[in-house]
């Protein structure tokens, strides 16, 4: 399974792949906006960078509903960088316009999916990755987990070849029952990432070990 870190704040995309385990980010409107970025130009420039920092694939998620905005959002986005993947809604024109990414060979993360039926249609049209947000599922109390199998077999049954980006991650569980579930991409927050780290037994043990280490000195 991939790691892609889900934020658009520099710090954490540096400190994720420092560990070395990076594989690709993933942006949306919320996490732009959270950093501060303001117009156009200073949207495009911290793509950019991003791309720069990390060498993976980065979505970028369009703002436009209408298929002529998309397509030509998503035509903009790809001259950023050529790791940018057009982050695409789940409504009907975003489907007619990841249709069209596909057919121009530009990659797409068909997002905001909510159930299988969703994720069909977005293979069908081509799209590169699919994101299921499972967290927001698990909020309204159903399990988001269960989709991501839902999604898997269906396109192994099928042999789609669009990716399974497990989004809306909320903790370091979720990510161990993603992989089970044998999900493609999970994009995570740092705090979720840098949970799998941690068990007291480990933290114990180290102290133990240092401590006893001691005495051969
Ligand atoms: C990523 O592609 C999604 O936009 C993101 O994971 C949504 O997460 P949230 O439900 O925590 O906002």
């Amino acid at each position: 399974m991939k790691f892609f870190i889900d934020t658009a704040n520099l710090d954490q995309i540096r400190e994720a792949n420092e560990l070395g385990i990076l594989d690709g980010v993933t942006t949306n409107p919320s996490l732009m906006a959270k950093e501060g970025i303001k117009g156009k130009e200073a949207v495009m420039q911290h793509y950019k960078t991003i791309c720069e920092m990390v060498d993976g694939p980065v979505s970028a998620e369009v703002l436009g509903t209408t298929y002529d905005e998309i397509i030509a959002e998503g035509k903009e986005l790809v001259k950023i960088h050529k790791n940018i993947v057009v982050k695409v809604p789940m409504i009907k024109d975003g489907i007619k316009a990841i249709k069209w990414f596909t057919d121009n060979d530009i990659q797409t993360n068909c997002t905001l999916v909510f159930s299988a039926g969703q994720a069909l249609l977005a293979a069908k049209a081509g799209a590169t990755y699919v994101s299921p947000f499972i967290g927001r599922i698990d909020d309204s109390s159903w399990d988001g987990v269960q989709l991501i199998e839902q999604i898997v077999g269906l396109y192994n049954a099928q042999g789609f070849m669009t990716e399974v980006l497990a989004a809306s991650i909320r903790n370091p569980l979720h990510i161990v029952r993603c992989a089970e579930a044998g999900a493609d991409v999970c994009t995570c927050p740092l705090p979720s990432i840098m949970g799998l780290l941690k068990h007291p037994l480990t933290d114990i043990g180290l102290a133990q070990f240092l401590n006893d280490a001691k005495s051969m000195q």
